[in-house]
């Protein structure tokens, strides 16, 4: 079975995707610079499937490693790239990390890979929208001038990807534009570890009912939505997990029409804050303690997807519900603070 890279693979979304892989037989080796994530990470999958994946502890701006490894491993061809910084606030105050990190990384990890056959799955965002005039949002909705450096990484990293592609045949691309993930695996074993005070609406209920944080703001109840907060897709990790399998193999059978493709992979149904906040005291049977506080600057109104490609075309689709999510991701928590 073919080895697949996976960067950032001990962080929230890659570690659901490493189980993912895993448990379709592939073979799995993780990168990780450990500047957001835990080793005992590697415990948390192990324990899920059996199998410790090999690791190395790689900061990908330092081209002399990443090179180092790559000359270790000359089977490896297909990569998928989570590593990167993704703290909207943090990228406003230094931007420079965020291209560095963002952008570095994602070169170093290329120069390596295009001159073979080979394949990489990046993980965009469905920042780079922001407001779309049209919901739900296709992939033909215009690119908006990013509203931060964290979003321009997300831009210019589908440009490089665009331009490399381009002039290297043999690499073919697959940019999957999430929309919010949310939730852990259902066995509490790997989740969200967010370092400090979240920013992201589910770690932040959570944190608040298990009593670490005294109270949740809702940014904004004056919005023109249904109920006045924004609205969202939140799409559980382990549907985005098998979203990446279903790109995963279609770069491996070379099914791809064109060598750079991008794809949106939410749920399809946008929820309002107070709606998740709903949800989460559905499945945990508990009241929040929640406040409405003023807009957060930046937030869009409403961003929720289109995902008709993806169902159709990676024959990929969400399973799981938003109370799903909530109460993997309410298990989780009870788990790691509990
Ligand atoms: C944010 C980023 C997005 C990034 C994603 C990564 C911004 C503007 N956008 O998305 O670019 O890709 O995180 O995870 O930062 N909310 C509250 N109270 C809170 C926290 C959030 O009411 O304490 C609300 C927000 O106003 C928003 C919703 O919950 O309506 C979701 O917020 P969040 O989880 O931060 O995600 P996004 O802002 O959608």
């Amino acid at each position: 079975m073919e080895k697949i890279l996976v960067t950032g693979g001990l962080g929230f979304i890659g570690s659901h995707t490493a189980v993912a892989l895993l448990e379709s037989g592939f073979e799995v080796i993780i990168i990780d610079d450990l500047s957001n994530a835990s080793k005992e990470v590697l415990t948390g999958i192990q324990t899920i499937t059996g199998v410790l994946p090999e690791f190395h502890q790689i900061d990908l701006r330092d081209k002399e490693a990443v090179s180092q490894f790559f000359k270790a491993h000359t089977d490896l061809k297909y990569a998928i790239h989570f590593a990167a910084s993704k703290a909207v606030g943090e990228s406003v105050s230094d931007p420079l990390l965020y291209y560095e990190n963002n952008l570095m990384g994602l070169i170093n990890l290329l120069n390596p890979l295009v001159s073979k056959s080979s394949g990489v799955i990046f993980s965009s965002s469905c920042t780079v929208y922001g407001q779309a005039d049209q919901m739900p949002i296709t992939e033909e909705a215009p690119i908006k001038p990013a509203e931060s450096p964290y979003g321009n990484t997300k831009q210019i990293g589908e440009e490089i990807l665009r331009d490399t592609v381009a002039a290297h045949p043999q690499l073919s691309v697959v940019a999957l534009r999430y929309f919010n993930p949310i939730g852990a695996h259902e066995s509490a074993e790997i989740g969200e570890l967010p370092i400090g005070v979240p920013q992201n609406l589910v770690p932040f209920i959570t944190q608040t009912a298990i009593g670490m944080r005294a109270q949740l703001s809702v940014w904004g109840n004056d919005y023109p939505t249904i109920d006045g907060t924004c609205i969202r897709d939140y799409i559980h990790v382990v549907d985005l997990a098998y979203a990446h399998l279903a790109a995963l193999k279609r770069l491996i059978q070379k099914q791809q029409k064109m060598p750079f493709e991008v794809f949106n992979v939410g749920t399809g149904k946008g929820s309002s804050v107070l709606e998740v906040i709903e949800s989460f005291e559905r499945v945990s049977g508990q009241k929040l303690n929640y406040r409405i506080a003023e807009r957060r600057a930046g937030d869009v109104i409403q961003a929720y997807a289109d995902t008709t490609r993806a169902n159709e075309v990676l024959g990929w689709k969400a399973q799981f519900t938003l109370d799903d999510a909530m109460r993997s991701a309410w298990k989780w928590e009870q788990k790691v603070r509990g």
